[in-house]
């Protein structure tokens, strides 16, 4: 399968994605197959898609760097570790970037600033960037991954059940853009030692059941659509009459019944064909 920034914006606007749309990406790009140009190309398609009233957010998130002791936030510099896609995104944005030092969020667009400049401290509460993509009614993409990359269903998790985590509080540097060093802090949550995990693929697999997600094919990915709004309104009864509704409740999480899910040592895919997936050590 060979992918054109055409056909990529062609399977986007089929899938619904439209002119206008604040859209919040995960992703990864060896699930859609071969594309002419890599990461850039699909940025290129889905701004082609969003056009200059659209909005591309994209996770530019770094759990491990940020562990260091040491280590110096530079959000002109820090790469994302969530794909080459986000990390597109993330270079694009340039210091349209919210400040956090674990999870912080690009944005292209017209809600770009309002987007990275909202906040509190931690990266999960409603007025932080991602609380705002919610109040914005924002939609998020997932492109050939499953719901456990859903980072949405965090802002609900911590909304509406946050007994399970513990706030802390992590510190470390931040660059200026003058070059020069300030201390920068932020809160984090981490998971207790009887945290089971999550499993958003639940509550992710219940809504396509209702019928409120759109599924369709972008390339060999299988690509989903969910609107933040209908997300908010259909987890919330269900997390108040199950309020670990959204933590695994056994030793796997739900499967989805759209696509074939591929575990690959750094996540799992959701695609087409696995044969489909561009993986050039095979080649
Ligand atoms: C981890 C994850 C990014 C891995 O996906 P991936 O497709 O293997 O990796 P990337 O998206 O970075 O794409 C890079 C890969 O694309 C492939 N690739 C390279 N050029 C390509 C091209 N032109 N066309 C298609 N694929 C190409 C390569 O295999 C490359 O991997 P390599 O550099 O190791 O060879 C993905 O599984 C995932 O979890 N994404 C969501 C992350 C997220 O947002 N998480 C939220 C918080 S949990």
């Amino acid at each position: 399968m060979v992918l054109t920034r055409d056909r990529l914006a062609a399977d986007l606007r089929r899938l619904g994605v439209q002119a206008g749309d604040l859209l919040m990406i995960h992703s990864s790009l060896r699930s859609l197959g071969f594309v002419v140009g890599g990461a850039a190309t699909v940025v290129d398609a889905l701004l082609d898609v969003l056009g200059p009233t659209g909005t591309l957010v994209g996770p530019s998130f770094n759990f491990e760097t940020a562990l260091d002791p040491d280590f110096v936030f530079d959000p002109c510099n820090t790469p994302s570790d969530m794909g080459a896609i986000a990390d597109e995104i993330r270079r694009r944005a340039g210091n349209q970037r919210s400040r956090h030092l674990t999870h912080s969020l690009s944005a292209i667009g017209p809600h770009a600033e309002t987007i990275v400049t909202a906040g509190g401290p931690t990266a999960w509460a409603a007025d932080d960037p991602l609380g705002t993509i919610f109040k914005l009614g924002g939609r998020f993409l997932l492109l050939g991954v499953t719901y456990q990359t859903f980072t949405a269903c965090h802002v609900l998790e911590v909304a509406f059940r946050p007994h399970r985590r513990t706030l802390d509080t992590l510190r470390r540097r931040l660059r200026r853009p003058n070059g020069s060093l300030v201390a920068f802090e932020n809160t984090v949550y981490l998971r207790d030692v009887n945290y089971p995990g999550y499993d958003f693929n639940r509550v992710g697999q219940a809504m396509e059941d209702a019928g409120i997600t759109a599924v369709a094919p972008v390339g060999n990915a299988i690509a989903r659509l969910i609107a933040a709004q209908p997300l908010r309104d259909f987890a919330t009864p269900r997390i108040r009459r199950d309020p670990d509704y959204l933590l695994q409740q056994g030793s796997a999480v739900t499967s989805l019944s759209r696509g074939i899910s591929v575990t690959l040592p750094g996540g799992v895919l959701a695609v087409v064909d696995p044969e489909a997936i561009y993986w050039p050590a095979r080649r």
